[in-house]
This record gives C-alpha cells, sequence and structure tokens, in this order.
C-alpha cells in the first residue's frame, strides 16, 4: 500500500490503473469506513486500484464545531486501511489540496442540502460536495462508496454526481453497528463510558417509531414529536427526529421506500443515525 501526500504523485501512481474505487474519509477509522473500503475492493476486482483519502475538511466545519479536535490518527488510519485490502492512502494536507482559499464551491440545492442535517448545520453540505467533487477530479474513479450512515450526505452526493454527469457510480454501504447497536462513529470517541451506553437510545428511539408506523399509526408529526420527547426525558437535545422517503427526504407518504433519521446531542457530543423503513 502507498501512501502519498501530494496530487502530482497520486496521479503518477494512478495512471496504470483504469478501475479505480475510491473511499474519501476524514480518518480516525473504524470497521464502518473500513467495510466501505472492502466493498469497493470487491467492486473494483482484483486487478483495480482502491483508493482512501483522509481529509479533515475544514470547509464542513462551522467556526463552533469540532474541527480543530477532530482526532487525527494518520499512522494508525493506514495500519488498518492495508489489513482492509486498500492500495492508495491519500492524505494531502490543507495546503495541498486549498492552496489558496477555495472560493469556487459546488452548492448542491437548498431542498436537498438546506433540510434536516443542513438546517442544523448551515453550510455543511456545500463544504462537502467541494471537497469531494474536487477529491473526485484529483482520484477521478470509476467508482466510489458511501455510508448509508450519513444518509442525507450519500443521497446529496449522488445526485451531484447524477446532474454534474460524473462518470463515477456511486455505491451505498450498510450502516456498521456495535454488537448493542450503536452506529459507528468517529465522534463516538467523544463519549463517556455512561453515555457510550445512553447512546444506544438513539437507534432504539428511531426502531420504536417505525414499529409505530409499521403497525399502523399515520399521524408522521405525532410520532416524531414523541419520539423527539423521548430523547428530551432522557436528557438528550435532538434536533430532528423524522420519517422520510429514501429517495429525497421528501415528506413520508405510505407505499413508498420510507427512512427514519435523527440527531441528537448527548452531553456535548452530536450523533446521527438512521435506519431504513423495510
Ligand atoms: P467520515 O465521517 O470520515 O466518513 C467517511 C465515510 O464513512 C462516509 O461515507 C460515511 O458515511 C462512512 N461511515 C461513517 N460511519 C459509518 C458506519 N458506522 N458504517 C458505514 N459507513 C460509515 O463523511 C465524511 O467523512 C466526510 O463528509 C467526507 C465524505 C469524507 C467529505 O469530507
Amino acid at each position: 500500500m502507498q501512501v502519498i501526500h501530494t496530487i502530482a504523485e497520486l496521479r503518477d501512481a494512478l495512471a496504470i490503473h483504469r478501475q479505480r474505487g475510491f473511499v474519501p474519509t476524514m480518518g480516525n477509522l473504524h470497521d464502518g469506513h473500513l467495510a466501505l473500503v472492502k466493498q469497493a475492493r470487491e467492486l473494483v476486482g482484483p486487478a483495480g486500484a482502491v483508493v482512501a483519502s483522509i481529509f479533515v475538511n475544514r470547509l464542513q466545519f462551522a467556526p463552533h464545531e469540532d474541527f480543530d479536535t477532530y482526532p487525527r490518527t494518520l499512522a494508525r488510519d493506514c495500519e488498518l486501511l492495508e489489513g482492509a485490502g486498500c492500495d492508495i492512502v491519500f492524505a494531502p494536507s490543507e495546503k495541498e489540496l486549498y492552496p489558496e482559499p477555495q472560493g469556487y464551491k459546488v452548492t448542491p440545492p437548498p431542498e436537498l442540502a438546506d433540510i434536516l442535517e443542513g438546517h442544523f448545520r448551515p453550510g455543511f453540505f456545500t463544504g462537502v460536495c467541494t471537497v469531494v467533487h474536487k477529491l473526485f477530479n484529483i482520484v477521478q474513479p470509476t467508482l466510489a462508496v458511501f455510508g448509508k450512515k450519513d444518509y442525507q450526505q450519500l443521497m446529496v452526493l449522488r445526485r451531484m454526481t447524477a446532474q454534474m454527469a460524473l462518470p463515477i457510480a456511486i455505491h451505498g454501504g450498510e450502516t456498521r453497528r456495535s454488537a448493542e447497536g450503536l452506529a459507528l462513529s468517529s465522534r463516538n470517541g467523544y463519549l463517556s463510558d455512561a453515555e457510550k451506553v445512553e447512546a444506544l437510545r438513539l437507534s432504539r428511539t428511531l426502531q420504536s417509531l417505525i414499529a409505530r408506523w409499521q403497525a399502523g399509526e399515520r399521524d408522521v408529526a405525532a410520532l416524531e414529536a414523541d419520539a423527539m420527547q423521548s430523547l428530551r426525558d432522557a436528557g438528550w437535545a435532538p434536533d430532528y427526529v423524522t420519517l422520510r422517503r429514501q429517495h429525497d427526504l421528501g415528506e413520508a407518504l405510505a407505499g413508498q421506500p420510507l427512512v427514519a433519521l435523527a440527531a441528537a446531542r448527548l452531553g456535548t457530543t452530536r450523533l446521527i443515525d438512521n435506519l431504513e423503513v423495510s
């Protein structure tokens, strides 16, 4: 496995590979990220190249968010990536990726990007789309894999790729969880032991919302309000708990594939999760 820090060296290393599977990350890797790398390997075949990027993208963090404290663990990440079958790690410095202020940006449409995560994190998806579009131009992958853990991100990037006619197949990877059901996340490292136990409530809240929907309750606003209240009662500060249609995260209607999504703060840590309604 090669670890490459510059765009020029990456282009040289990739020149011999026609099939390229790409997994963008911000590092501090866990089994969820590694599952995406393994998926990319399966998709691209033994002759193709699997590229993972590690870059904590300042553009997608608001000034009050955790850019400065976001864990940076490159050496360990590289060991894990090698074990998962990655061929090339692209870990550019900020100066390499943003040698001048990134004035050109990719702004996703408000109906996709100003709802849910985008409502509570203004500018977040512009930051994500801008860096991913730039990384796509650098790596020029034939396919890229993103986790369903960040459901809206996957949807926004899928639409960006389609609307910009980028020749890249976008694949979604299932959310990896701890044995107890906590969605793996780099931010789980911020949780105390007691909070890690309490954190299980988030996926359970989504499960009970879905169970009520599947039992025939159709007052979505009431289901959402009850779910939010049960989190508040347990000491959480929820941003949203909501049932939406999978395709575009618009209003939930019976007969369409649905997904329940939540974001909530436990102490100082903001966690997100979602479950597709089967
Ligand atoms: P990061 O949070 O590091 O996540 C990198 C990829 O791993 C994303 O596609 C994310 O959805 C996926 N992922 C995270 N936790 C997962 C889990 N438990 N199971 C499966 N997949 C999981 O998402 C980002 O970085 C950034 O926004 C990025 C796309 C790299 C742009 O900066």
